[in-house]
């Protein structure tokens, strides 16, 4: 069931901490809306968005492009490899040349955390910012896809038992859906290699081995290697990761039939989890892609109702 969502306005979307759960539950219900066909009333003839990445990404970029498409805004196309970043640009500066262009909203993905506090503190930039993901920061928009997706599955969060594992320490999804989960009433796990827990996590949840929560989860949510921010160091083979830690078919037979297997992607296959289950009757994965369309619809909605 979907109850009708209200109206919400932001400024930005820069952390999943600074949304209220009214504003949470609001963007997911909307999310819903819109995957359900419904259509979005602009306040001005014409709205510019651009996505500004400076780390790769398939799923966060495209979606947010198919997002504004649907929504029916202009997309100013930036690629950082053909525009004067190359002459030693910074980000501030290119953020600041796209909002004396006119441009409404950026989406901006960047290898350093918090990098969007001197944009937001700037008295000039008058575009609203969404973070696409900031370094092992944040991860907010990729957030609330999941919470939907779990939501969609299950109608409520509070008593969900939901394992993280994997990655945890390098995962900005991870920080981001800690914190969410906990706060919405789910009881949050964690497991994966102890190198990549910190103790600062228990906060919001416990550690424990996998093989002793795969028969008490709702949700299973695997993680990627962030092989990129492992400083070429690689502390496992792929064989023994995937032993080890990973999802292999024969722990996911013991997961409970209700279960919904969820990871972010790009999966590594046969690493996090074992190939056949990717795309497996309890996968949630290609579900999660999908929504990212219809809650980032939402989110620049929200964001262009604040600028209203
Ligand atoms: N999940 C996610 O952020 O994927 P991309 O890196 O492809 O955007």
């Amino acid at each position: 069931m979907i109850i009708k969502s209200e109206r919400i306005s932001l400024k930005h979307l820069l952390t999943v901490e600074a949304l209220t759960d009214q504003e949470v539950m609001g963007l997911i219900r909307r999310g819903q809306e819109f995957k359900q066909g419904a259509n979005w009333t602009p306040q001005k003839p014409q709205y510019f968005a651009t996505n500004l990445f400076f780390e790769n990404s398939t799923r966060t970029h495209k979606s947010f492009d198919v997002a504004e498409k649907k929504l029916g805004l202009e997309v100013i196309e930036f690629e950082a490899s053909t525009s004067s970043v190359q002459k030693g640009e910074t980000l501030y500066d290119t953020v600041l040349t796209m909002s004396a262009l006119g441009v409404d909203v950026a989406v901006i993905r960047h290898g350093d955390e918090n990098y969007y506090d001197e944009l937001i503190q700037s008295k000039t930039i008058q575009c609203s910012i969404i973070n696409g993901g900031d370094g092992s920061g944040q991860h907010p928009t990729q957030c609330l896809l999941d919470l939907m997706t779990i939501y969609e599955e299950f109608g409520y969060f509070e008593g969900l038992k939901v394992a993280i594992v994997g990655d945890i320490t390098h995962s900005r999804v991870a920080k981001s859906n800690m914190q969410m989960l906990k706060r919405l009433g789910a009881q949050v796990f964690f497991s994966g290699p102890r190198e990549w827990y910190d103790e600062e996590f228990e906060v919001y949840g416990h550690y424990l081995p996998l093989d002793e929560l795969l028969e008490q989860v709702d949700v299973m949510m695997m993680l990627r290697v962030q092989h990129e921010r492992h400083d070429g160091k690689e502390s496992f083979s792929k064989e023994a990761y995937h032993q080890e830690y990973g999802l292999t078919v024969e722990r996911a037979k013991k997961l409970q039939k209700h279960a919904i297997i969820m990871h972010p992607a790009p999966v590594n296959r046969d690493v996090e989890l074992a190939d056949s289950l990717v795309e497996g009757l309890q996968s949630r994965i290609v579900q999660q892609m999908s929504n990212g369309v219809f809650v980032r619809m939402a989110i620049l909605e929200a964001v262009l109702n604040g600028k209203a």
